[in-house]
């Protein structure tokens, strides 16, 4: 378990799936991430099963995120598409309930998966992609170091319309240079 100042950084376990279908498929949420469609209880199950799988390849470390006192599930964070050779990897986050957003969890979540990242899977890049009207998100990830190197005009249609797909990431000597100020 990886811990920070409000959250810790678990396995996600089959019992996290009610917490996980209490809030996953609301679009309030789902429209900040790739598919607003929503999962059946089975694929959630599923989903999983296979951050095990993908974890014991090692190109893929899910976490769920609880809350340090009260252990509450809060959402899940990970590090996906891992790049052995080139040391890079993406990086993908989702606070669950709209209440527990804006309370400090992301950006915390970030800093434990940026640390893990950088310092445990000897990564030299994270990045992420995020739409161009997730203003939380991006604000929370230039926080922690990100910064954006590109947009992709259009990218992703949702909701009636286009939207433009914004690049970020960070550096290891970026990430090391932050954490030792
Ligand atoms: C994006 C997300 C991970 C951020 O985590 P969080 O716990 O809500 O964010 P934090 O509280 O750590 O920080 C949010 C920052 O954005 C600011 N903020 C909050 N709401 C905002 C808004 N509507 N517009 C701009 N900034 C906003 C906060 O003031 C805070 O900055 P500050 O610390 O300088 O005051 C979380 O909100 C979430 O999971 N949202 C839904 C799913 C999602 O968008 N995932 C990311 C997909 S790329």
């Amino acid at each position: 378990m990886f811990e920070g100042e409000f959250v810790n950084l678990r396995s996600v376990e089959l019992s996290d799936l009610d917490a996980i279908l209490e809030n996953f498929n609301k679009l309030k949420l789902r429209k900040f991430l790739s598919r607003p469609i929503p999962f059946a209880r089975d694929e959630e199950a599923d989903w999983i099963r296979n951050t095990w799988v993908r974890r014991k390849q090692g190109n893929e470390y899910q976490f769920a995120i609880e809350h340090k006192d009260t252990k509450k599930f809060l959402g899940t964070a990970g590090l996906f598409g891992i790049d052995k050779i080139s040391k890079t990897a993406e990086l993908g986050i989702a606070i669950h309930a709209e209440k527990n957003w804006g309370k400090g969890y992301g950006t915390d979540t970030m800093r434990v998966l940026l640390m893990f990242g950088f310092n445990y899977l000897n990564l030299n890049r994270i990045q992420l992609r995020v739409f161009e009207f997730n203003e939380r998100a991006i604000k929370t990830y230039k926080k922690v170091g990100f910064t954006q190197v590109g947009k992709h005009r259009q990218e992703h249609f949702t909701d009636g319309k286009y939207v433009d797909v914004i690049y970020m990431d960070i550096l290891k000597s970026e990430w090391e240079k932050q954490v030792s100020s």
